[in-house]
């Protein structure tokens, strides 16, 4: 709850300084990342953008992300260079998600290929990559939506079976805490040398390796088959094909 400390100048620069990136906080945004697209493109460094509201949060596949005032975390970072491509890049951040919440003693969460993070085997948080080239490096936002305190009333009715909050698995985590700790984990996993690691522990906390999935692709099953791993550029292999983008679920 103690999100809204961002607005004191001196609570905001020791943590920027601690983290070493810019903090742009504002209690009600349209979209964190549109607004941190928008920083990127003006040419910013490395930062990050939280709201404690959002009035047109973006999900994939074109929906919305929803989450009543004070309830969620909704942050964006940029990143310049681009730490990956975002396809990697959104894998990488499940892993620093899932490290972030052990470290605050929410532990064996696991990941759903390709942007789901899970707790108790629903969705606890969501991850979303948008990349840009400028001929130097470019760079990447990364905006992370992560349930808190939600209650069950607080999610639609047709999300109440798949989705949860940290409160409902029994955690009471502060967002303020949790923005530091995952900030600290996508640096971590933005680190080349460290992607072999991060990808092995991709494959240990995940959901779907092993199993026998349908890929769906603009509604339409575009492939069966067991998911056998995950490619070093963040594809999914199913069978002998890869995934690049598609909803997969278990058959
Ligand atoms: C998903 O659909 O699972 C990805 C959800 C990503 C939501 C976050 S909330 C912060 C950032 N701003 C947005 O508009 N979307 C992302």
């Amino acid at each position: 709850m103690r999100l809204a400390l961002l607005r004191v100048p001196a609570v905001r620069s020791a943590l920027e300084l601690e983290l070493g990136r810019a903090i742009e906080y504002h209690a009600s945004l349209a979209s964190t990342q549109d607004r941190a697209r928008e920083l990127g493109g003006s040419g910013s460094g490395p930062l990050v953008v939280v709201a404690d509201e959002q009035t047109a949060g973006r999900g994939t596949h074109g929906r919305s992300w929803l989450a009543p005032a004070g309830q969620g975390l909704l942050a964006s970072w940029l990143f310049r260079p681009a730490p990956a491509e975002p396809a990697l890049f959104v894998l990488l951040a499940g892993v620093a998600m899932a490290r972030a919440l052990d470290g605050l003693g929410v532990t064996g969460a696991r990941l759903k290929w390709p942007n789901d993070v899970e707790v108790g085997r629903n969705k606890v948080a969501g991850a979303l990559a948008h990349a840009t080239t400028d001929g130097e490096g470019g760079s990447l936002v990364l905006g992370i939506g992560v349930n808190v305190h939600q209650r069950r009333e607080d999610f639609a009715p047709d999300l109440r079976e798949r989705a949860t909050s940290l409160a409902l698995t029994g955690h009471t985590v502060d967002r303020l805490a949790l923005l530091v700790r995952l900030t600290r984990e996508l640096e971590r996993v933005a680190e080349p040398s460290e992607r072999g690691l991060a990808l092995d522990e991709w494959r240990r906390r995940a959901t779907l390796l092993g199993q026998r999935v349908e890929v769906l692709r603009d509604g339409r099953t575009a492939a069966r088959g067991i998911a056998r791993d995950i490619a070093d550029d963040g594809a999914l292999i199913v069978g002998d094909e890869r995934i690049a983008a598609g909803e997969v679920r278990l058959q």
